[in-house]
């Protein structure tokens, strides 16, 4: 792989390049819509991810080459001139990265060559975007030396995505994809950013990946609707009691003050955030005691709740779980990401693995008129420098 990239760079760039990189994509396990919510989340990193070759250059332009959008050929960005510009398409991305270093202080010595290529699939709801923002991140630091700890690129990612791309997300996915950890997921409280490594193991079953492959369109604008929703119940709720974020709420609180909040819609929503925060942390702790059926009930409940009350998921992440829910072994099964297309996720009985991707492909391509893809997940390291295929 790093070889063959090399080779690549030198084609398109007609220079040898220096390092290589590498940046995962990720899964949620459980704990969805509850990161901008103070609430808990458990994600893993995967062994898909985003790879970029680098050069430095003597001027201050990058220069961006994608080999999974070769028709845009090399996108040119002036290191002086940020700013967005839909036309750039994933460039985008990386200008918010660089916009933001710059912002915090942080002196770009030159421009860079980079070549991308990514094995996510795109738009698939397991976080290409961010793999990419951290990769950027990752590389600045590497290359320049600059004083960035992986929460500082985490962070500025994050704000790449909010200020410059628009996309009001929280900060599950640029953590996992920073700090992932091989055969872990992670337990992480988004309120105070404290985190614990799980070991995920599960006997004789595995991480089913089940793509819809539905094009999303309108996904940045609903899910910054979710969130103003839950931004409005809350302020409401703080007119009668002492609280932070809706994750702060105890489910007995919650019934309690459920009638302050005035849009039913929106206590909906509350009611999602409050009892998936409390999901998750009976997941961990059936995970940390190998209960494996109790850790699948609970994303069974992820699911529904994910469809009653927040209403994320849609009829083609519907068709997967409900579909992989008919099948003899599968453990647990739900939604994964943002929603509104995008990935589900399965745990299913190693024996029984080729007999449910059938199962579910024939009910799945029956109902929604088009095919899913199926990946069988890797946990595998977060961002860093490439190395004879090993991350250091
Ligand atoms: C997207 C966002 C995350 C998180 C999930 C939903 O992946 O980027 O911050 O909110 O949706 O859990």
């Amino acid at each position: 792989m790093e070889k063959r990239l090399m080779k690549e760079f030198e084609a398109v760039f007609k220079e040898q390049g220096e390092a290589v990189f590498f940046s995962p994509g990720r899964v949620n396990l459980i704990g969805e819509h509850t990161d901008y919510n103070g609430g808990m989340v458990f994600p893993c990193a995967i062994t898909l991810g985003t790879y970029a070759v680098v050069s430095r250059r003597a001027d201050a332009h990058m220069l961006l080459y994608s080999n999974n959008f070769r028709e845009k050929g090399i996108i040119d960005v002036d290191l002086n001139k940020l700013q967005y510009d839909k036309q750039d398409d994933w460039a985008n991305y990386v200008k918010g990265v660089l916009y933001f270093t710059q912002q915090e202080g942080y002196k770009l010595p030159c421009g860079l060559n980079i070549l991308i290529e990514g094995n996510i699939p795109n738009g698939a709801g397991l976080s290409s975007s961010a793999s990419l923002e951290v990769l950027i991140g990752t590389i600045l630091k590497e290359l320049f030396q600059l004083p960035l700890s992986m929460l500082d690129i985490i962070k500025l990612s994050q704000k790449a995505e909010n200020q410059f791309v628009g996309m009001n997300c929280g900060i599950m996915d640029q953590f996992i994809i920073g700090m992932g950890k091989k055969g872990h997921a992670i337990a992480l409280d988004t309120a105070t950013l404290k985190h614990t490594y799980v070991p995920v193991q599960l006997k004789q079953a595995s991480i089913v990946i089940m793509n819809t492959r539905k094009q999303r369109g309108l996904t940045d604008s609903k899910y910054n609707e979710r969130r103003a929703e839950c931004e409005h119940a809350l302020s409401q709720i703080q007119k009668i009691m002492k609280i932070n974020s809706l994750c702060d709420l105890k489910e007995e609180e919650f019934e309690k003050i459920q009638h302050s909040i005035t849009n039913p819609v929106e206590r909906k929503r509350v009611r999602h955030a409050v009892l998936e925060n409390i999901r998750v942390k009976k997941a961990i702790t059936a995970l940390e005691n190998n209960d494996i059926i109790e850790f699948g009930a609970l994303m069974n409940a992820s699911h529904i709740s994910l469809r009653e009350d927040y209403e994320v998921t849609g009829v083609e992440l519907d068709t997967l779980v409900e579909s992989a829910w008919q099948q003899s072994g599968t453990i647990g099964a739900r939604m994964t990401g943002a929603g509104f297309g995008g990935c589900a996720i399965a745990i299913v009985e190693d024996e029984t693995i080729e007999d449910f991707k059938q199962a579910v492909y024939k009910e799945y391509t029956k109902r929604i008129g088009y095919e899913p893809e199926f990946y069988i997940a890797s946990i595998g390291h977060g961002a860093g420098k490439l190395v004879g295929g090993c991350i250091q």
